[in-house]
C-alpha cells in the first residue's frame, strides 16, 4: 500500500521533484515518508538521507538538486511508525538505497541469516532485509563475475534477480544502486509502472506521480527486472536475464486530472465530478456494457466479488440484475470468495469490482477463478493495473484519478455500468440509458446549494454524536452499507448500516433518546416497510433523517432526492457522501486521509 517513487537524469534534477511525487502519492499510505539522492557535498559522492515519522510537511528546507533520487511514503506493516522505519533502507555500506512497497513474508529466518553473517540491521522493517539481500548477492556476483560477468549494469540486474528470488509475498521495490547511478525496479503483483520523459527516466507505483514528468509509460510485469540508467530504460526477464522489449503506451493523464481543481479536498472534488463520470461512461461504455451483457448470458453462473466500497457495489449489482433482468447474480466479498471458489467451473463468469485493480483480496479472488477455468471479467478504473491485465475482459470505469482515499466516483459508475448491463440483458438498452440520464440530472440537484444547506443542517446536529444508524431495504439496502462505511471511515463516528427489516431482530435495541438514524427510502416497493422502520424508531426517541424523493412523517429532516426509479442507489448515496465530508470537516478531520487507512489495500 506504500507509494514509492524514483529518477535518474543525464542532469541534476530538483530532489523536490520526488517529494512533489510523493504528496500525489500520499494516498497510498501516510505513517511516514522519506527520500534518498546522491551527492556530492563535502567531497566524494554518498548517498543522503533524510525520513521522518508523520505526514510530509507543509514545506520542507530548500533541497538540494540529483541526477538520482527516490522516495517513499509508508503505510506501516512490520515495524511501528518510527523514523528509523521510515523508508529508505540502506545496505551496510550506504551505497544501496531501497524502497518497498509490500510484505516480505519470510522475513525472520532471512534477518536471523543476514545478522549471522555480519549484517547490520537499523530498523525493525521487513524492508530493510531486501538491501542487505542485494547486498550480498551483489558480493556473490561480483565474485562470480570475474568468469561470468563482465559488465557492472548486467551483475546489478542479476544481484537483484537473486536477491528477488529469495523472498516471498507480494512486493515491489526500486533500488538506488550509487556506484553505477542506476535505478532498478522489479515486482511481484504490487504496481510499478516506469515513465520516460524529456527530463530522464522515472518510476512510481502509480502512473498518477508520473504526470508532468513522463510522455511514454510502461506497466512492468512480475517477470521481469527493469534496470534505469540515465540514458534510459532497460528491461530483463526476471527468470532468465535476457533482454526484453516492452510495448511503451501514451500517458494519458494531464495534471487537471490529478488537481484539486479550486476544490480544498479531494473527496468533494470527486463527489461533485460524478455526474460527469455516468455521462462519460454513457459516451463511452455502451459498447463494453454490451459485450459483458453477452458474456453473463453465456455463463452458467455469475459471481460479483469486490472489498468495501466496491463489495457493496457488487451487493447492488445483485439487485439490480435481479429485478431488472431476472437474473440470479452472486455478489460475494472478495475476500471470502476463495472459501467459496468451489463452484466454480469452466463456465462460470466471475466479475471483478476494483477500483485500484490492485486489491490483494481482488486479485486473489481473480487468481482463484482462473485456476478453475472460469471466465474473469472487470469493471476497473486503473487501467493498467494488475486486475486489468489479469482478466480476460474489462470496461474501463473511466472515473479518472480516484485521489481520495474514500471510494465515491468509482462506486457511482461501477453501479452506473451494472444497471447498463442488466437493462441491455433485459432487452431494455434504452430504458437503461434514459435513467441514467435522470440519474445524472438527479445527482446534480443532490449537488445543488439548497440541498447541501440541508445536509450541512444535519452534519451540525451529528458533529458530536457517537453512533449513527442507517437503514434500507431492497436496492436501498448496500446503500444503507455504503453510507455508513463513508461516514465511519472518514468521521470515526460509528455508523452501522442495516437491511430495514432486521431492525426488531435486535439492531432497534440500540435506538435511545436522540439516536441518529438516516432512512432511504426510495418511491419504490421497499416504502411502506422501510418508512414502518423509520416510525419505529422515531417512537423510540431515534432522530431521523430521511433522504428521500418525498418527505414523510417518520423523518425529522427530509433531505430531498430525485425520483430516479432504479438508478435511486446512484442519486441517494451523494447526500451520504456529502454528509461524511461536512462531518470530517466539522470535525477537524483530513477527509482525503483517514486514520489507519490507505487507498490500494495490496496486502492481506
Ligand atoms: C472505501 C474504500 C474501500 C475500497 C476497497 C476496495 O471508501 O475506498 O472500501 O472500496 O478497499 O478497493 P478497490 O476498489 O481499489 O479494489
Amino acid at each position: 500500500m506504500c507509494g514509492i517513487f524514483g529518477f535518474v537524469s543525464t542532469r541534476e534534477l530538483p530532489v523536490a521533484l520526488v517529494v512533489d511525487a510523493l504528496r500525489t502519492l500520499e494516498y497510498r499510505g501516510y505513517d511516514s515518508w522519506g527520500i534518498a539522492y546522491a551527492t556530492s557535498e563535502r567531497g566524494g559522492e554518498r548517498l543522503a538521507v533524510f525520513k521522518q515519522a508523520g505526514r510530509l510537511p507543509q514545506t520542507l528546507p530548500p533541497l538540494p538538486t540529483s541526477p538520482i533520487a527516490l522516495g517513499h511514503t509508508r503505510w506501516a506493516t512490520h515495524g511501528g511508525v518510527t523514523d528509523e522505519n521510515a523508508h529508505p533502507h540502506l545496505d551496510c555500506s550506504a551505497t544501496l538505497a531501497i524502497v518497498h512497497n509490500g510484505i516480505i513474508e519470510n522475513y525472520r529466518p532471512l534477518r536471523e541469516a543476514l545478522e549471522q553473517v555480519g549484517h547490520h540491521f537499523r530498523s525493525g522493517t521487513d524492508s530493510e532485509i531486501f538491501a542487505h539481500l542485494l547486498e550480498d548477492s551483489l558480493q556473490r556476483a561480483r565474485r562470480v563475475s570475474e568468469s561470468t560477468f563482465s559488465e557492472p549494469p548486467g551483475l546489478l540486474v542479476e544481484a537483484v534477480r537473486q536477491a528477488f528470488a529469495q523472498i516471498r509475498g507480494l512486493n515491489a521495490f526500486i533500488v538506488l544502486h550509487l556506484p553505477s547511478r542506476q535505478l532498478v525496479a522489479v515486482k511481484s503483483t504490487s504496481p510499478l509502472v516506469i515513465g520516460i520523459g524529456r527530463e530522464g527516466v522515472f518510476v512510481s507505483s502509480d502512473a498518477v506521480a508520473l504526470v508532468g514528468h513522463a510522455e511514454q509509460i510502461y506497466y512492468l510485469r512480475d517477470d521481469e527486472v527493469a534496470l534505469l540508467s540515465p540514458q534510459g530504460p532497460r528491461l530483463f526477464d526476471r527468470c532468465t536475464g535476457e533482454l526484453r522489449q516492452p510495448q511503451w503506451e501514451p500517458l494519458t493523464l494531464r495534471p487537471a486530472d490529478t488537481s484539486l481543481g479550486g476544490f480544498p479536498h479531494y473527496l468533494i472534488k470527486e463527489i461533485h465530478e460524478q455526474p460527469h463520470v455516468i455521462e462519460r461512461i454513457l459516451r463511452e461504455r455502451l459498447d463494453g456494457a454490451r459485450q459483458l451483457a453477452e458474456l453473463i448470458r453465456r455463463s452458467y453462473g455469475t459471481f460479483l466479488v469486490g472489498c468495501g466500497t466496491a463489495g457493496y457495489a457488487a451487493l447492488c449489482g445483485s439487485y439490480l440484475f435481479s429485478r431488472i433482468a431476472r437474473r440470479h447474480v452472486n455478489a460475494v466479498i472478495a475476500s471470502e470468495f476463495k472459501y467459496q471458489e468451489h463452484f466454480l467451473t469452466d463456465r462460470s463468469l466471475v466479475i471483478a469490482l476494483t477500483q485500484s485493480g490492485e486489491t490483494v483480496d481482488v486479485i486473489e479472488a481473480v487468481q482463484a477463478a482462473k485456476r478453475r477455468g472460469a471466465t474473469v471479467a472487470a469493471l476497473v478504473n486503473v487501467t493498467g493495473s494488475t486486475v486489468a491485465r489479469l482478466a480476460d475482459f474489462t470496461v474501463p470505469l473511466s472515473a479518472g484519478p480516484e485521489q481520495s482515499v474514500l471510494s465515491t466516483k468509482a462506486y457511482t459508475a461501477k453501479l452506473a455500468i451494472l444497471l447498463l448491463v442488466a437493462h441491455i440483458l433485459n432487452g431494455s438498452e434504452h430504458v437503461g440509458i434514459d435513467v441514467l440520464w435522470r440519474a445524472i440530472d438527479g445527482m446534480e440537484l443532490a449537488l445543488a446549494p439548497a440541498t447541501l444547506d440541508r445536509i450541512r443542517a444535519v452534519a451540525e446536529q451529528l458533529v458530536n454524536a457517537e453512533h449513527c444508524y442507517v437503514i434500507g431495504r431492497g436496492l436501498s439496502y448496500p446503500t444503507a452499507l455504503e453510507a455508513a462505511l463513508k461516514i465511519k471511515e472518514v468521521t470515526y463516528i460509528h455508523a452501522e448500516g442495516f437491511a430495514g427489516g432486521e431492525l426488531k431482530h435486535g439492531v432497534i435495541a440500540l435506538i435511545q433518546d436522540g439516536s441518529p438514524c438516516l432512512v432511504f427510502s426510495p418511491l419504490d416497493e421497499t416504502r411502506p416497510d422501510i418508512l414502518s422502520g423509520a416510525m419505529e424508531v422515531r417512537s423510540r426517541g431515534g432522530w431521523v433523517v430521511g433522504i428521500s424523493p418525498e418527505p414523510d412523517e417518520a423523518f425529522h429532516v427530509h433531505i430531498p432526492i430525485a425520483d430516479v426509479g432504479d438508478a435511486s442507489p446512484l442519486v441517494a448515496i451523494v447526500p451520504a457522501q456529502l454528509l461524511a465530508y461536512e462531518l470530517a470537516v466539522r470535525r477537524g478531520l483530513d477527509p482525503d486521509k483517514p486514520r489507519n487507512l490507505a487507498k490500494s489495500v495490496t496486502v492481506k
